[in-house]
């Protein structure tokens, strides 16, 4: 059985004492210290984390009612019980409006304090039970959708499809976005986006025991468009030190802290790869017009099958130019399976963004490669155009998740 942790803040050390004898046969409290003034019932509870603070009113330094106002804003797991003197109404009054759970005026028997501080821990534990499941409730709510932008080429278009399609998802519809470089021998995102990263994905390995969503922010460039971007490895060896295990727990982290997680990928199943497919929503399969990338895309899809993420793929076909032999229906008939997507190609357009590090759909974003990227960031959104981006301006109103320049 849990015992329940009480801290006594009395000024008075013999009534510490008196305290301490009226609950010590208790088997279910322990008295796990004792604070003489207000001051030092905030440094005890930042120490001890006790379940109850019993907690008199007139102390030096600090008095129960300013103690009681900082430990309820700062540290609301311990639960405190005024101790109070007939005739301190007022005081009491502003304890319990500063967080106070209960009082109880002094003196008091063993079983007065014994049973109030049973119903204190109680009505707490119960607290925190429904505050736990709706924390769980809203955090599914809240998941994102992970996205993985993938081939069995290289060259394709994956990186300017992952990038440009994220800036679309954040500048377009307000979505919050992470961009995940999972190349980790030449990925490029930082590039692309004319960020110099200071820490990457390889960093992360010797933090893995200690990752968290705090720590994780920390390794997060910001890009003006507003999304978040996890880089690549500086250097190819160090791809390898990767773990699956480390790129779970980034997924993992990331879903419940943003709309969208987008995965860049090589051109090969690679173990992080694997990972990066298992938890997608969507897999974003690029392929071009070429008798090449079309066998192996084949072959890919037919790898996916046996993985049973079919049913998550979406084929895009990228540098679509009519006559050049093959054509997109031929395309689907060979693949047995539709084109989710087409992308013109506009050589000129897309090598100027690279250079410039500026993604297509911020400096032109009227131009027919960003209005494709737009079209697929909506086909992921759900949605259909104004509408849905009216339905985020509402939902962003009332969640306050990210701020609205329009
Ligand atoms: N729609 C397009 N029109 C014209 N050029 C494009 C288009 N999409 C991509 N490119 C160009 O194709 C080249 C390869 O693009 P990208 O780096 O995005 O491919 P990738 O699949 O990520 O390659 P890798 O497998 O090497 O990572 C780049 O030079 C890029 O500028
Ligand atoms: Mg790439």
């Amino acid at each position: 059985m849990e015992k329940i942790r009480v801290l006594i803040v009395d000024d008075v050390p013999e009534t510490c004492e008196n305290i301490r004898c009226l609950l010590h046969f208790d088997p279910r409290i322990e008295v796990v210290g004792e604070a003489r003034d207000g001051e030092e019932a905030i440094k005890k509870t930042e120490k001890l984390h006790p379940d109850i603070i019993l907690m008199d009113i007139n102390m030096p330094v600090l008095d129960g009612v300013a103690a009681t106002e900082t430990i309820s804003l700062h540290f609301p797991e311990s639960a405190i019980i005024i101790m109070s003197v007939q005739g301190e109404q007022e005081y009491l009054r502003r304890a319990m409006a500063a967080g106070a759970r209960e009082y109880i005026v002094k003196p008091f028997t063993s079983d007065e304090l014994v049973s109030t501080i049973y119903r204190v821990y109680e009505l707490e534990q119960k607290r925190k039970f429904h505050y736990r499941r709706w924390s769980d409730q809203m955090s599914r709510f809240r998941e994102g959708k992970v996205v993985t932008v993938f081939s069995t080429k290289g060259g394709v278009g994956k990186t300017t499809i992952a990038v440009n399609l994220a800036v679309s998802l954040a500048k377009d519809f307000r979505y919050s976005v992470a961009l995940v470089d999972l190349d980790l021998q030449f990925g490029d995102i930082a590039v692309m986006l004319n960020l110099k990263p200071r820490q990457t994905l390889s960093d992360l390995v010797t933090e893995y025991s200690q990752l968290d969503e705090e720590l994780l922010n920390s390794y997060l460039l910001h890009h003006t468009s507003g999304i978040r971007v996890l880089a690549a490895p500086a250097r190819p060896e160090y791809a390898e030190i990767v773990s699956p295990e480390l790129v779970e727990k980034v997924i993992n982290i990331l879903k419940n802290n943003y709309d969208y997680v987008l995965i860049d990928t090589p051109g090969i199943f690679t173990d992080p790869v694997l990972v990066a497919l298992d938890y997608a929503h969507t897999i974003l399969f690029v392929l071009s017009l070429d008798l090449p990338t079309l066998k192996n895309v084949k072959l890919g899809l037919e790898v996916l099958d046996s993985l049973h993420h079919k049913d998550k793929v979406k084929v895009v076909l990228n540098r679509a130019i009519p006559e050049i032999g093959i054509t997109p229906t031929e395309v689907e008939k060979t693949l047995g399976i539709p084109l989710a997507a087409q992308i013109p190609s506009d050589g000129r357009l897309v090598v100027k963004s690279v250079n410039k590090g500026i993604p297509f759909c911020l400096s032109d974003p009227q131009s027919r490669v960003a209005e494709s990227i737009r079209q697929i960031a909506l086909h992921l959104a759900g949605g259909d155009g104004d509408q849905e981006l009216e339905k985020r301006k509402r939902g962003l109103r009332l969640f306050g998740r990210l701020s609205f320049n329009s």
